[in-house]
């Protein structure tokens, strides 16, 4: 595997050299504390180790699963939210085939997704598409409490009873959650369904590489031990790098802290890949959790290009210059495309001829970083080799890294989620649970 780049030579000039300078210095001490486990929210360090610490008889028990399933349905719907869902889709996205469903040729089965919002069109459409459909169902929620998959899973358990009865359906579940704590695992054990363990230590926006993403991952016939080993070989250069201006993880980390610190306070991750979009969605909920608290913290957004050029770009180029850009440029394609020559030269096109389409697409990406410098927007460039499992497991495991020394550069706990439990609460109040009595009154006064 060729190395990631972080290059900063179209950020550099938006820089206070001595300000980034103190900020390296800050990125070295923050990525001690990381590995130290002596930072706040230290409870939670458990992904730092997980690439290392996954052995083979766990891989081995997943792949067997994966086949099970792959033998006994032409549907896997994974149920979760957030990060009980979003690693596994970004993986399955970047590296599959979306024409045959994001599977690869090893799978015959497509996954589908639910329990992360609460629309009944869509869940009514579901289960009507799945009642003549052989199917199966990853149910994935570490406090096996939250209220989406809850409800989605009871929805899809009916289903499958009313399909495979009692006995059936016990074959066609796979739980994912807390080893021993949740209302998902008393009916795991209750029902008899296979079970796999979220380790205690593992947040859900860091949990891509435990059996929360690598089932559906191996489901869709993805290579798991693949993605392992890219995030195995990315651990390994982050935690020996102690220079923090070489270290990739402190050299990101610093880049947008500084940039954070000159007024860009919102930070938007750029893809020219279409097959990278659900990466962005796994990195806003990844860092946008980590660090949006105590009323600080970059706001993370993203954009599809050049797609979205052509609805964002105008603010790219011109708008409230808050904003930075990390742009992932992709090195090299799977396969590409030569443009011809046509008689006649119609649509103009022919001085194209010849060249290739990541050609073009390498002009379109450099004269948009251009454009957008020269806008006063500071782009900080991720080279990745290539879009495979390899290069994505050692880019996700960058990512969390990364967060975990800028969370703690920020001043932060990048590892809880105090805010997202205000509204669950008072879902639960309305929704007339058990214990949210008070919760209810207060909120009806508001409303
Ligand atoms: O990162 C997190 O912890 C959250 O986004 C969770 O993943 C999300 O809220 C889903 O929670 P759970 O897995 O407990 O259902």
């Amino acid at each position: 595997m060729n190395q990631i780049q972080i290059l900063a030579r179209f950020a550099e000039s938006f820089m206070n050299p001595p300000k980034w300078e103190a900020i390296l210095k800050q990125s070295a001490k923050a990525m001690d504390m990381l590995l130290a486990g002596n930072g706040a929210g230290s409870e939670y360090l458990g992904w730092v180790n997980l690439p290392s610490g996954i052995t083979n008889e766990e891989l081995v028990r997943i792949e067997k699963t994966a086949e099970r399933i792959r033998n006994q349905s032409e549907y896997l719907v994974v149920v979760g939210i957030g990060g009980s869902y979003l690693g596994a889709r970004a993986v399955i996205e970047s590296v599959c085939n979306p024409f045959d469903s994001y599977r690869t040729e090893k799978s015959k089965t497509k996954i589908l997704y639910a329990g992360h919002h609460l629309d009944p069109d869509y869940h009514r459409d579901l289960l009507d598409f799945l009642a003549e459909k052989e199917f199966s169902v990853n149910v994935i929620s570490k406090s096996g409490t939250t209220t989406e998959p809850a409800v989605a899973f009871r929805l899809l358990i009916d289903l499958l009873e009313k399909k495979y009865g009692k006995d059936g359906t016990k074959s066609r579940v796979i739980a994912t959650t807390d080893s021993t704590k949740g209302a998902l695992k008393k009916f795991s054990d209750e029902y008899g369904f296979e079970t796999y363990v979220i380790p205690d230590d593992v947040g859900g926006r860091y949990s891509v590489l435990t059996p929360v993403g690598l089932i559906p991952i191996a489901v869709s016939g993805a290579n798991i031990r693949a993605l392992v080993s890219g995030a195995q070989a990315m651990q390994k250069v982050l935690t020996e790098e102690k220079d923090p201006s070489k270290n990739l993880a402190c050299r990101y980390a610093s880049l947008r802290n500084t940039l954070y610190l000159t007024g860009k306070k919102i930070e938007i991750l750029v893809n020219y890949n279409p097959a990278l979009h659900f990466v962005a969605e796994w990195w806003k909920q990844l860092y946008g959790e980590s660090e949006g608290k105590g009323k600080k913290g970059i706001f993370p957004a993203s954009v599809d290009l050049t797609t979205d050029l052509h609805s964002m770009g105008q603010y790219l180029q011109d708008g409230e210059r808050t904003i930075f850009e990390t742009v992932i440029r992709v090195e090299t394609t799977k396969r590409d495309i030569e443009l011809t020559a046509r008689d006649g030269d119609v649509d103009g096109l022919n001085y194209l001829a010849g060249k290739s389409l990541s050609w073009v697409g390498s002009k379109a990406t450099l004269g948009t970083l251009v454009a957008h410098t020269d806008g006063s927007v500071p782009c900080i460039e991720i080279v990745i080799p290539k879009l495979d499992e390899e290069n994505i497991g050692a880019l996700l495991y960058f990512f969390e890294f990364a967060c975990g020394v800028s969370g703690y550069i920020l001043g932060v706990n990048p590892f809880d989620q105090p805010g997202v439990e205000d509204y669950k609460n008072n879902m639960f109040a309305l929704l007339g649970k058990k214990g949210y009595e008070d919760r209810k009154d207060d909120i009806e006064k508001k409303i």
